[in-house]
């Protein structure tokens, strides 16, 4: 789960909450209810005459350096628990073989005991090749942790890069949340100055506006993830959690800001037109059409939380499964629009449509 719970010293109560951030999305609904990314409303121009075989399409590109053999990164999630052990040595093996990119969860927790920083490493120990990235919350930063820290953490799990996650509404609606954002943008522009590898920042479901990627692109990030809204949403999590522990007003805040949020194309398109950076697509994707949707945007990577995390719970087959049907799914899409690559795919033409053209031409 994102950087929320690891303020605490003791071991167990960390273990007991990362436990939490894990079984809520599994057990209860925590996705969008009143929005959606909005990719719906986006078309992909159908193509008669692909002049291509199935077969010779080719998913395989290249970014921030590294080779992937599609598009798709398994988004940040977890770790510092027995749970999240299965669960990122199952992603760690699928990310491995599938050569996929894979976030880990925020890794605070790990810098605490090594049987902690075990639950993340493991992702390594099963993905020697595969481009895996570190995870620290935004509002660590301000609150003093240390770039020798953020050292640590990419070392934990040999990462190819690092994340810093922004997620104002989760420290907002939960109930021992800290929502004090002040400065971390001069500490993201320190770290991405200082840190050997580089420097990814995403949100955690309520998407990037084209402001906020201004600023990161000045801050000298290497990319950004602009995690919009529509798919998981954290202010859901949260405001189960204020109910159980009996918080009516932070419960009331989680039922009111449920949806809120920039859905996910129309953060993809003014963030796409607002900057040079790389970007990552994500927020509620949940198949390979969806996928080529967002490469068709401009998006140069797309990736999902829940859906990894659903079927990675159920079992290593049925995570296997899901990669393989994504994949058929990306292909497929790829096949109708003629786009022999991803370079082609990038390309292809697609029609905004509904409330998405609405938001996109109403936006200054
Ligand atoms: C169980 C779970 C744990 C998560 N933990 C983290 C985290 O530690 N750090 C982070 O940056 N994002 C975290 N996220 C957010 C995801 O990376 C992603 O931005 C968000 O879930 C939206 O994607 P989705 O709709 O595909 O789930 C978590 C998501 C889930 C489902």
């Amino acid at each position: 789960m994102p950087d929320t719970f690891d303020a605490s010293s003791d071991i167990e109560v960390i273990k007991q909450r990362k436990k939490e951030g894990i079984d809520i999305p599994l057990q209860k609904n925590v996705q969008a209810k009143t929005t959606s990314t909005y990719l719906e409303y986006v078309r992909l121009v159908h193509n008669a005459l692909p002049e291509l075989d199935y077969d010779d399409i080719d998913t395989s590109m290249t970014f921030l350096g590294k080779r992937f053999s599609a598009p798709i990164i398994i988004d940040s999630m977890t770790g510092g628990t027995d749970e999240a052990t299965i669960i990122n040595g199952r992603l760690g093996e699928l990310a491995e073989k599938y050569g996929f990119g894979m976030g880990l969860g925020s890794q605070r927790a790990g810098l605490k005991s090594e049987e902690l920083a075990a639950t993340y490493s493991i992702a390594r120990k099963n993905a020697p090749n595969a481009f895996l990235i570190a995870n620290i919350g935004g509002a660590q930063l301000s609150k003093g942790f240390t770039v020798d820290e953020a050292k640590k953490i990419v070392k934990m799990i040999g990462a190819n890069a690092l994340v810093v996650h922004l997620n104002p509404l989760q420290e907002l609606v939960q109930p021992e949340g800290e929502p004090r954002y002040k400065g971390v943008l001069a500490q993201i522009s320190e770290l991405a100055k200082t840190i050997d590898v580089p420097l990814i920042v995403k949100e955690v479901g309520a998407g990037i506006s084209k402001e906020v990627a201004i600023k990161l692109e000045m801050a000298n990030v290497s990319a950004i993830n602009i995690a919009g809204a529509g798919g998981t949403t954290w202010a859901g999590v949260e405001k189960l959690r204020a109910e159980s522990l009996k918080d009516d007003l932070k419960k009331h805040l989680g039922e009111m800001f449920w949806d809120w949020g920039i859905p996910t194309a129309a953060s993809l398109i003014e963030v796409r037109r607002a900057v040079k950076l790389p970007l990552i697509a994500s927020g509620g994707l949940r198949n390979g059409l969806e996928v080529a949707k967002c490469i068709a945007l401009g998006a140069s990577m797309a990736a999902m939380a829940y859906p990894f995390l659903q079927t990675a719970a159920r079992s290593r087959e049925s995570l296997f499964a899901f990669a393989d049907t994504i994949l058929a799914e990306l292909k497929s899409t790829m096949f109708l629009v003629g786009a022999k690559n991803i370079a082609a795919l990038a390309s292809s033409r697609y029609i905004l449509t509904g409330m998405l053209a609405h938001e996109v031409s109403s936006r200054t």
